[in-house]
């Protein structure tokens, strides 16, 4: 499966989300590659000195992405894309080739306001694979406890019809300091706080497909909860 972190908009925690979940998935034993969609490589840099047994690979052009894609799928079961803060040709080929898309997004006015921009080329995919293809979902990142304006944006969306991730991302120092690592790696109190973050919104996107797919070194299945907690 292809699952790609988009939105127009830079700065949401695209890429993030998107090194961890390389991460966090190559820990649990999964065959797992990141594509890395951005010309600005956050997300492949990350990950090559987090792992270097993780398959990275940069492309940006779309004869190049469709290549990457189709090479890396004959011995991954699962790609990690990351893409563009803009609606290049970039976000719009790796968005038509994804089976998920997931669109971190701060819970600001401008950048609910900004949504429909930052969906357009999810929705165009999704008219071209008939409604089915990728599956969206919303996250809301750099979240506060207990906000209530992120409460009353959540329903707005809500009520637009998105699908919005129970599971929210806050705003932690952890975050911003785990560049080149991973928090879901930290054993300090603050990098676990994070690590329960991603695990919890990763569980509640991928758990059950997770659920289906052959782990890399032929280990027993277990429930992604054991696997994530053990
Ligand atoms: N939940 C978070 N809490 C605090 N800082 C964060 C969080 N997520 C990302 N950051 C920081 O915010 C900046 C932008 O994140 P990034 O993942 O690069 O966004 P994007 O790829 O969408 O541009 C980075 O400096 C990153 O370390
Ligand atoms: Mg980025």
């Amino acid at each position: 499966m292809l699952i790609v972190f988009t939105n127009t908009k830079g700065g949401v925690g695209k890429s993030t989300l998107a090194s961890h979940l390389a991460i966090w998935l190559f820990d649990l034993g999964f065959r797992v590659a990141l594509l890395d969609t951005d010309e600005q490589q956050t997300s492949a840099q990350w990950v090559t000195v987090a792992e270097p047994a993780i398959t990275v690979v940069s492309a940006h052009e779309m004869d190049d992405i469709r290549t990457a894609r189709s090479e890396l799928f004959a011995s991954h079961e699962i790609v990690v894309a990351d893409s563009p803060g803009s609606g290049g040709d970039a976000s719009q080929t790796i968005t038509l080739l994804a089976d998920f898309a997931v669109v971190p997004l701060q819970p600001s006015k401008p950048d609910v306001r900004a949504i429909k921009d930052a969906l357009k080329f999810v929705r165009l995919a999704q008219e071209m694979n008939a409604g089915a293809r990728p599956v969206l979902s919303l996250v809301l990142t750099f979240t506060a406890k207990a906000d209530v304006q992120t409460r009353r944006l959540r329903s707005q969306l809500e009520q637009l019809g998105m699908s919005v991730a129970k599971a929210e991302v806050r705003r932690l120092n952890a975050f911003r300091d785990a560049c080149d690592t991973a928090v879901t790696r930290n054993i300090s109190r603050d990098g676990r706080e994070a690590a329960g973050d991603l695990e919890s919104l990763y569980n509640e996107l991928f758990g059950e497909c997770l659920a289906a797919i052959p782990k890399r070194r032929g280990e027993p299945p277990e429930s992604m909860e054991q696997a994530a907690n053990g």
